[in-house]
């Protein structure tokens, strides 16, 4: 299969694990299993249920536990309604082999993980590109969306709130969207691995399984929760749907760890914890990036209203890849180049990390905005 090399995991895999200050990173910092077990209370339990899994293969489509836990984050899901995977990226993948065929129309958003597109579009799918721009604060413009859909669309996919802009689409405008497919019968997938994550309120938006007869959610484990390592995500939506994954999934899955999905549907059973830990440090630290970019001339942004990642544009002469390289060189510090998303001129910065490596890495971005202000002004 024929396949566009995946931009921001090839970047991530280049220096991810040489840079000192990493705000490029997309989970809320990770926990230990120790932090798990402590927020689960009977540390001793856990070992003893943990010594006494037997390991077969397990539950092939998800444990009845973990898939109970997952029903309570939605409004309609249950038990039949929900597929585990091997992450986010297992459970996007599966729904891409199995709804799209060579030929059929696929509208994707974009910036968004790139799967969404490039998946489709390597199946030989007619990919069509929603752009999302800061003008409509990277909202989706649905009279767009409503000129380019046609009788033989197949799928829609969507992602909120949205990596890389933290674009939050709320209920009403996630409504006039599934209007929208029902009016072609086209699918609605919305990679939701965010969810839980807003500035305000509870942290969740609706999930599109719960507003749309065609509509799927995909979610995990590795940003609100904070558990990337368990590589644990899931699939919601119809029967019928999850009938025909599963007949892809037999190929590459069998089943998901059970060992993970021990530990997955202790955590969410656990959630109000977790959950309450993700939002204190997303919201403490986003606001430290509003008032830090307050006082940076070069950059503007459109201010994110969920997930862990903010876009910034930036106002040097130079390639996005070539402002991170330099950073990393110069200052020890990663983002994500805009270009490793098809977003030249953009930067994705993720704020997600330690508070403290933030304030840093923000300091020595400043430093480094100011050198190359002045080698410009030098250069004019
Ligand atoms: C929008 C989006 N979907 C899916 C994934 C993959 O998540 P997971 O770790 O659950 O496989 C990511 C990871 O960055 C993401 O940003």
């Amino acid at each position: 299969m024929d396949i566009r090399p995946f931009g921001v995991e090839m970047w991530m895999n280049e220096f991810e694990t040489k840079c000192e200050l990493n705000l490029a990173e997309t989970c809320v910092e990770s926990i230990t299993l120790g932090e798990l077990f402590e927020m689960a209370g009977q540390h001793n339990r856990i070992l003893n249920d943990l010594s006494a899994i037997k390991m077969t293969y397990g539950a092939i489509e998800g444990s009845d536990r973990l898939r109970d836990a997952i029903c309570g984050l939605y409004e309609n899901q249950t038990r039949g309604n929900i597929l585990t995977t091997h992450g986010t990226i297992g459970a996007n993948a599966l729904v891409h082999q199995t709804l799209v065929s060579h030929g059929d129309h696929v509208i994707s958003v974009i910036p968004t993980y790139q799967q969404h597109y490039s998946i489709p579009e390597s199946i030989g799918a007619e990919i069509e590109l929603l752009h999302l721009t800061p003008e409509t604060e990277f909202l989706p413009d649905l009279d767009k969306l409503r000129a380019m859909v046609r009788p033989d669309t197949r799928l829609i996919a969507i992602n909120n709130p949205n990596n890389p802009t933290g674009a939050l689409m709320d209920r009403t405008m996630l409504e006039q969207i599934v209007d929208i497919a029902r009016s072609v019968g086209a699918w609605l997938l919305c990679d939701e691995v965010y969810r839980g994550t807003d500035q305000t309120g509870d942290g969740f938006t609706a999930a599109v399984a719960d507003l749309y007869e065609k509509g799927i959610s995909t979610a995990g484990m590795s940003k609100a929760y904070s558990l990337a390592g368990l590589r644990v995500g899931w699939i919601a939506g119809p029967k019928k749907m999850l009938h025909d994954v599963m007949i892809q999934r037999d190929y590459n899955t069998i089943s998901i760890g059970q060992v993970d999905e021990f530990l997955a549907a202790m955590a969410l059973e656990n959630r109000d914890k977790i959950l309450a830990r993700a939002q204190r440090i997303t919201r403490e630290n986003l606001r430290i990036v509003e008032d830090w970019i307050a006082n940076e001339p070069l950059l503007s942004w459109v201010p994110p209203k969920s997930g862990t990642t903010a876009l910034l544009k930036y106002d040097l002469p130079m390639s996005s890849r070539d402002f991170c390289v330099m950073l990393l060189q110069e200052e020890g510090v990663m983002l994500t180049p805009g270009s490793a998303m098809d977003m030249e001129g953009w930067l994705r910065l993720g704020y997600s990390n330690p508070t403290a490596d933030l304030k840093t890495g923000l300091e020595k971005l400043s430093g480094f905005l100011a050198r190359h202000s002045v080698a410009q002004n030098a250069g004019n």
